[in-house]
């Protein structure tokens, strides 16, 4: 959470520092600030409780000269969204500036230590500290800076990016990152530093990732000069960076969510390009070619996610198992690290994940490799910390997803899941050539049926208007329908507040029926051509107590759609195919509800895009 964008060149800085803050807003949006070290050497802090645009409204008329400067867009963690707690954080001389995304767990031992020895804090925050620790390790041991904060970050245990700002150094920024995500842009006479590569793109194409433990002096007029904090000389890897403006802009829709869930049927298309084969029935998996005898001879699959990503792991066990019969485990991530699973070297741990920098998918890859399990990776971010960190992966091929709701994150993951589970199933013989090729031939002509299911929702916003007002809601799907029910409870309940559960079909007489009545409306997904029936059942359940039936149902559909309230079309397909089709509805509905009830649909509150803390 936070993003982090800093600014030293030949370019007033100011205005590069909010164009980079707006691109890097969805990781958190709470307060933003920005310093700004001016000709005179004055160190100007502006800070401003909510948006980056609240921010720019609060500078009118005050000083924004420099051509180096840092800025900040925060997601509170140590102490409420406000001005004080906002970022930057000047040291108590006010020589120096410093924004932080991550969190320093011992900040409370270190800000004792350090009231100790006379510091004073102003703010709540960790990142205070931090700057305050620098700054006693740089007069106590007269050293620089960069090696007052290579020091300094010996004595820290946490997460952090950061980047310092010193007076009477106008060329130059020290930066530093362990676990939260670094990247630099390199310029002509000039840098950008961020927390991803959006606010870099349409600057330069030249992009060093930073590692974790490393800090690196960024100076103008010489090269990138790294050390990792145990003082061992690093040497700067310079890429190319594969992201262009068009994929980061609007391209004319309203919000960033439903441009990327219009995006869809291409992306899905783009994530199989050059992997699925339907001219010879067959996939190819580049990234995982060398670990697929592991793959095939696992005890288990294990799958580590959180939230969105999770649901597509879902998906993708129940295709693995079908198709492959290899058995599939699916973990929460968070909970996976600290419940002492029970993981061997003949597992394989598949990491899956859309921003690539989740925190405690992070944590499960460093337990399953201490465990010795092959380690895997389902990415969306190309240089991730989390493609990094894995032994091998597959990129979804997504493109930048900036809603903070995943849309085509999801359809990618699946996308990817269904070609994990094809492969596995080639290389096991678990199908006969004629299922397989059918099943191939299908997955090609998904991104001309998600094309149909967008060219047929006008009317999804109708329905969404029906049931903007209501407090609950229940979505119920079976097999590989039931992770799109959560799915689909999750959108709504993340962009318009609504509460929203998710369910096997099945599941209701266990509890959730109870909660029938007039004013429950509830989401059927029936497309499975073999639990059918047994969802009509439930339909007719809900009827019978007055319930609200929004169903999504197939095109050639004739039951399902005559005891429903509403029926939402997708295209027939094999059922297996139906969550890549049947979760846009649920996207562009939960859109709809959210735009009508005012929210801010691609930044909902309290949220981030991606989740670099515990
Ligand atoms: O970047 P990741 O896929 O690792 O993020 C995991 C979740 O935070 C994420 O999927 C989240 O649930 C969605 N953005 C919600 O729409």
């Amino acid at each position: 959470m936070c993003g982090i964008v800093a600014y030293v060149g030949h370019q007033d800085a100011y205005p590069i520092l909010i164009e980079g803050l707006k691109r890097l807003e969805y990781r958190g949006y709470d307060s933003a600030g920005v310093a700004l070290l001016n000709a005179q050497d004055e160190l100007n802090v502006y800070k401003a409780k909510g948006k980056v645009s609240d921010l720019e409204a609060s500078v009118v008329g005050k000083d924004i000269s420099g051509h180096i400067g840092i800025a900040h867009t925060r997601w509170a963690t140590h102490g409420e969204p406000n001005q004080t707690n906002a970022h930057p954080h000047l040291s108590n001389s006010g020589n120096m500036a410093l924004i932080h995304n991550g969190i320093i767990e011992n900040y409370m031992s270190l800000r004792k230590e350090l009231e100790k020895r006379g510091f004073t804090f102003k703010s709540d925050t960790d990142t205070e500290v931090l700057i305050n620790l620098i700054e006693d390790v740089q007069q106590s041991e007269h050293v620089d800076l960069f090696e007052a904060v290579r020091i300094a970050l010996n004595h820290v245990v946490g997460a952090y990016a950061i980047a310092i700002v010193e007076k009477g150094h106008p060329d130059e920024i020290i930066a530093a990152r362990k676990g939260s995500p670094m990247v630099i842009g390199i310029g002509q006479n000039e840098y950008f530093i961020a927390s991803d590569a959006t606010p870099i793109v349409g600057r330069t194409q030249k992009v060093v990732y930073i590692e974790d433990e490393q800090v690196v002096r960024i100076k103008l007029g010489e090269e990138l000069f790294i050390r990792t904090i145990h003082d061992v000389e690093a040497i700067p890897y310079v890429q190319e960076l594969e992201m262009n403006l068009d994929s980061i802009e609007k391209a004319g829709f309203e919000h960033f969510m439903m441009k990327e869930i219009y995006e869809q049927p291409r992306i899905v298309r783009d994530t199989m390009r050059g992997r699925l084969h339907p001219d010879t029935n067959s996939v190819s998996l580049g990234g995982i070619v060398n670990y697929e005898k592991q793959l095939l001879y696992a005890d288990n699959i294990v799958f580590v996610a959180c939230g969105t990503s999770w649901h597509a792991s879902l998906v993708g066990s129940y295709l693995i198992e079908f198709l492959a019969k290899i058995r599939v485990k699916v973990e929460y991530a968070s909970e996976f690290r600290y419940r002492h699973p029970v993981i061997t070297p003949h597992d394989v741990v598949i990491a899956v994940s859309q921003s690539g920098e989740t925190a405690d998918t992070l944590a499960a890859i460093k337990l399953a490799k201490e465990y010795g399990a092959v380690v895997l990776g389902i990415c969306n971010v190309i240089g991730s910390s989390i493609s990094r960190a894995t032994d091998a992966g597959i990129y979804t091929h997504a493109g930048p997803e900036i809603g903070v709701a995943s849309t085509k994150a999801f359809t990618s993951q699946v996308t990817v899941m269904f070609m994990l589970a094809l492969r596995l199933a080639e290389l096991k013989g678990t199908l006969t050539p004629e299922y397989r090729a059918e099943l191939i031939q299908e997955l090609d002509s998904i991104p001309e049926k998600i094309q149909w299911t967008l060219d047929h929702s006008a009317h999804v916003k109708d329905i969404a208007a029906k049931y903007k007002d209501v407090r609950n809601m229940l979505y119920m799907g079976r097999l590989q329908n039931y992770p799109v029910a959560l799915e689909g409870a999750l959108k709504l309940k993340e962009i318009s507040y609504i509460h929203a559960e998710g369910y096997p079909a099945a599941e209701m007489k266990h509890g959730p029926i109870a909660l029938i009545d007039k004013d429950m409306p509830v989401v059927f997904i029936a497309t499975n051509r073999n639990t059918y029936e047994k969802v009509l059942s439930n339909i007719q359940e809900v009827k019978s107590r007055n319930g609200k039936i929004i169903a999504v149902v197939s095109e050639k559909d004739v039951t399902a759609r005559g005891m429903a309230d509403h029926v939402i079309e997708i295209p027939d397909c094999i059922s297996i195919f139906s969550p890549l089709l049947a979760t846009i509805p649920l996207q562009i509905f939960a859109y709809h509800i959210a735009v009508m009830r005012g929210c801010n649909v691609d930044q909902p509150r309290n949220l981030a895009k991606s989740v670099t803390v515990e």
